[in-house]
């Protein structure tokens, strides 16, 4: 089964934050895909992914739970675990799921530390504010930290949904300065998630590190989007930023792997996403 990871370019340096620090200065964009088991993990590597995300997203795309809430520690670190033994360049998000960390600083210490054992290079945790301290904590003690802003899917019941968030000006100011007070505590990245593009362009213009955006613009570092949203393997009605690269009508066919491929060099060259198609 494995034969093929022997086959992948040695030569290729593994991403760091060094990397990605890089990237974001020179305005390279870069290409982020959530993945959860060894064969993705494969695929995406090989598409020159430089971000995969262990997102607990998987609660939704592979569990069928209707939000991430359900997704345990135990079941991260298994899939982290799981696209840790299929990667060799990517640089690996790991996400803390809910109740992981919300307790104290020391619950998210402990969750974090499990992650990064399990083959995590960095863990994502959501939300702003009340999550300062434990950002700072987390980055004293060695553990790269990307934080996560906007719509946080851990939150949706609070939330009242799935919505666009950042709307009005007190939201949007209140996003701008939780994002600041996150990278002043040292997060190495931020994920914006579904708000208006002139917001999140404006936030990844006044931070020092990359911000990723999903639902967020072409004005971000960079773009995630889930693998099986992207893949054509999600059912029903999806949000308008997804783009499905499977069954773009200039694909003409085509294999998985080629999609991830088509994915990652959109993103780079900027022709996804497009802000009169995928954006608000
Ligand atoms: O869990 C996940 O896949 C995520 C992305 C939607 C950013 O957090």
């Amino acid at each position: 089964m494995y034969t093929h990871l022997e086959q992948r370019d040695s030569t290729r340096p593994p991403v760091s934050l060094g990397t990605l620090d890089k990237m974001k200065q020179e305005g390279e964009k870069i290409a982020c895909i959530t993945c959860y088991d060894a064969s993705f993990a494969v695929l995406c590597d090989a598409a020159d992914a430089d971000l995969v995300l262990v997102g607990d997203s998987l609660g939704m795309v592979l569990q069928g739970h209707e939000s991430t809430v359900p997704v345990s520690l135990d079941e991260m670190a298994y899939h982290a675990q799981c696209v840790a033994r299929g990667n060799r360049h990517a640089w690996i998000i790991g996400d803390l799921p809910f109740g992981s960390y919300q307790a104290s600083t020391e619950q998210a210490l402990r969750s974090a530390a499990r992650l990064m054992q399990s083959g995590a290079h960095m863990v994502k945790l959501e939300g702003g504010g009340w999550t300062t301290e434990i950002v700072r904590a987390l980055v004293e003690r060695g553990i790269p930290v990307c934080a996560h802003l906007g719509l946080t899917p851990q939150s949706v019941h609070a939330l009242g949904g799935y919505r666009v968030q950042g709307r009005d000006e007190a939201a949007a100011q209140t996003l701008r300065t939780h994002a600041r007070e996150l990278a002043e505590a040292g997060a190495a990245m931020l994920v914006l998630e579904l708000m208006p593009s002139a917001l999140a362009s404006e936030v990844t213009k006044a931070l020092p590190i990359p911000v990723i955006g999903i639902g967020a613009g072409a004005g971000c570092s960079g773009q995630v989007l889930v693998l099986q949203d992207m893949l054509g393997i999600t059912q029903g009605k999806l949000p308008r930023f997804v783009r499905n690269f499977m069954g773009d009508a200039d694909a003409a066919g085509g294999s998985i792997g080629t999609a991830v491929r088509r994915y990652v060099a959109a993103v780079k060259d900027g022709s996804f996403p497009v802000e009169s198609i995928h954006t608000y």
